[in-house]
């Protein structure tokens, strides 16, 4: 078991497999211009699925991939098939363009739930957003996964001014169709321009969709980062991430490995430590990653203050959340 020194366990995996992205959303990549990180700085096939194993045999129960946009790296088949063989639940958050030619290779390594970014459903707003004009790839591909009967869940991040008048059409996108809809608060990261007046709060979000239908609240997971909505005669359902206005670090058990094979212990932690390299060197990194959980703070890797409207976001050291993976 991983555990850190406030007694919590430590059982998920998040793996960026990539930095690089199909994408340019303004508010997950610095807007002066980015290199990506060459692939010889990142890990091999063969080097994520030996540490992948390491945190398997302490106990690591489920591991997501990330990004960047995971399906965009070109060996990224091969270490989908080899994740797909440990035993553990695998899972992964994507943009949804490579959804159709990736299908077979997702389903065969077991994959059952797919979280699918999303922030518009206008196609206008959405080639603003990402800079690619995409929309109807996504959407088709997002029907794709609903006929395969695997789960679908979108995350929408709430831009005040940008895409919250859009909350009610995810909602009754939600009457037919068994997604879920996770309206998350908009978080800073270095050089995603965050502001706290751009940011809309879980009770902004909750009011808002109150003025229209009956909310009821639903029971989560104990690890859920979403608190959980229903709404009744709708197939679907909705949720909030709330980092920002209520963190739900009490029950974190996430940890994070960069593709450049640094470990974070939390989405705001600055300190890291380089796997890759004591994988490379020969050295035993299962001591590594002990220290690095143990020594994880107990909120918001010490470094956001939840009165965010205070919040100095300049002042945050951090990566960028393309290098980061969400
Ligand atoms: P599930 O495993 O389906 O619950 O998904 P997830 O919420 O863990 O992952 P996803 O990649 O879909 O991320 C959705 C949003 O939650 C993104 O904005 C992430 O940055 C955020 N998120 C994911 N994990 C954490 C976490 O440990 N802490 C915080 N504060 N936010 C997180
Ligand atoms: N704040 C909140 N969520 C973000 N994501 C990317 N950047 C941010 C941000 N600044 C989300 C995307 C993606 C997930 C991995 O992280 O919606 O689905
Ligand atoms: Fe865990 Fe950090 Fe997220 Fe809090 S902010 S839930 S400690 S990863």
């Amino acid at each position: 078991m991983i555990a850190d020194s406030f007694g919590r366990i430590h059982d998920y995996l998040r793996i960026s497999l990539t930095d690089n992205c199909n994408f340019r959303c303004f508010y997950c990549m610095p807007e002066e211009e980015y290199d990506f990180t060459p692939a010889s700085r990142l890990m091999q096939t063969e080097e994520i699925i030996k540490l992948a194993k390491v945190f398997v045999d302490q106990g690591v129960k489920k591991i997501r991939l990330t990004g960047g946009e995971p399906l965009v790296r070109k060996d990224a088949a091969a270490i989908i098939s080899a994740l797909g063989k440990l035993p553990v639940e695998l899972v992964i958050t994507t943009n949804g363009t490579r959804i159709a030619e990736m299908l077979p290779t997702l389903k065969e390594a077991g994959i059952k739930t797919i979280n699918i970014s999303l922030d518009t459903l206008q196609p206008e707003k959405f080639m603003l957003i990402t800079r690619r004009d995409v929309f109807h790839q996504v959407r088709s591909n997002i029907e794709l996964l609903l006929q395969e009967k695997i789960t679908v869940k979108i995350n929408m991040v709430v831009m005040k001014g940008l895409n919250d008048n859009e909350i009610k059409d995810f909602i009754n996108w939600t009457k037919h169709n068994p997604i879920q809809i996770r309206f998350i608060e908009f978080m800073p990261f270095s050089g995603n321009k965050w502001t706290s007046n751009k940011m809309f709060s879980l009770q902004e979000i909750l009011t808002k969709v109150e003025k229209d239908f009956t909310v009821l609240p639903v029971e989560g997971a104990p690890h859920d980062t979403a608190k959980h909505f229903m709404i009744p005669g709708h197939e679907g359902s909705f949720a909030i991430i709330s980092t920002m206005t209520a963190p739900f670090c009490s029950t974190c058990n996430r940890m994070r490995l960069t593709a450049d094979g640094k470990l974070k212990n939390c989405l705001f932690s600055n300190g890291e430590t380089d796997l890759l390299t004591a994988l490379r060197n020969g050295e035993e990194v299962l001591p590594l990653i002990k220290a690095n959980i143990w020594a994880k703070k107990k909120e918001l890797g010490g470094q956001l203050i939840s009165h965010f409207e205070k919040l100095d976001a300049e002042a945050i050291n951090n990566r960028s959340m393309i290098t980061i993976g969400g």
